[in-house]
């Protein structure tokens, strides 16, 4: 890499890490980095781990599980085993790791996957289920639905494709998780308003980790019809902050006029999270509208969590 290349890495590295700039320029740098990627990149995200901003430091665990670089593993390994890091940047640093799927993470991932954190525990027993999935289909070729989006998932689509099975799979509480995220991610793929209204019903179907991963797949889709069930969640003050967190910015990324509304409202939530999601959620809104989003290509516009 060519000197002036490292220059600019280390300066969008200081916007990232700068905590009197906005937090939606700190993670536009965060994308920045995460599109250039290498090591160097991965060092300047490293350093935002000591921010107290649980938003920020999620997201950049998120960005390097994105990465697929498993020079990163080290740094994911640390943020998984610091229990002074806030559940949901644990959660994505364990889910990064499934994520960049190299078998070197298994130790440490059966370690944690009994975390007395449940989100946590639930994440590192998904991610392993990921990583042997990973291992056993090298070997065969199954066929199964695309992913339209750029995101790599915490799991694998189903082998089923009928869309009723599908929706009783996610429902299932009795089902195991790695099979209720098949079957989430096939009806994402699917992305018919059948298939979007059976995800939405997951918004009341499981543990918080599960119901988070719905509202994430619901920003994704940016269908109006999910709306009135992420907003029903984001209002509910009872219910998992990790939760209302996504839905925020799921309604970010559909950026109805009625989202901007719902978002206002949040703006002062006494859980420091929502609150930042919903001032980032905003920002989303108001990129969508944007005139240069017309050119851009949906479906390869930065994809955050
Ligand atoms: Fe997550
Ligand atoms: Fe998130």
């Amino acid at each position: 890499m060519s000197k002036i290349d490292d220059e600019n890495i280390e300066a969008i590295g200081k916007v990232l890490n700068d905590n009197t700039r906005p937090l939606k320029e700190r993670f536009r740098a965060l994308f920045t980095l995460k599109n250039i990627g290498g090591a160097h990149a991965i060092e300047c995200i490293k350093q935002g781990f000591k921010d107290p901003s649980a938003l920020l430091k999620h997201e950049l665990a998120y960005c390097l599980g994105q990465m697929q670089d498993s020079r990163a593993n080290p740094v994911l390994i640390e943020v998984l085993k610091d229990t002074n890091q806030e559940p949901m940047v644990r959660h994505e640093a364990g889910e990064a790791l499934g994520a960049i799927g190299d078998e070197s993470a298994i130790t440490i991932l059966e370690e944690y996957s009994t975390d007395p954190v449940i989100e946590v525990a639930e994440t590192c027993q998904l991610a392993l289920m990921r990583i042997k999935w990973l291992q056993n289909t090298k070997k065969s070729s199954q066929k199964l639905s695309e992913n339209p989006y750029a995101s790599v998932d915490p799991a694998p689509p189903s082998t089923i494709e009928n869309i009723d099975d599908l929706k009783q799979i996610l429902l299932d509480e009795n089902k195991s998780l790695f099979d209720r995220y098949r079957a989430m991610f096939s009806l994402r793929n699917l992305r018919s308003k059948e298939s979007i209204l059976a995800l939405s019903a997951g918004l009341k179907a499981g543990s918080a980790l599960f119901r988070h991963e719905i509202a994430f797949v619901l920003g994704q889709l940016q269908e109006e019809i999910s709306v009135p069930y992420l907003r029903e969640a984001l209002e509910n003050a009872e219910e998992n902050e990790m939760v209302r967190h996504e839905c925020a910015e799921a309604l970010g990324s559909i950026a109805h006029p009625d989202c901007q509304k719902i978002l206002n409202n949040y703006l002062n939530d006494k859980k420091r999270v929502v609150r930042e999601s919903c001032i980032i959620a905003l920002d989303m809104c108001e990129y969508e509208n944007s005139p240069e989003f017309q050119y851009a290509n949906t479906l390869n516009k930065i994809n955050n969590h």
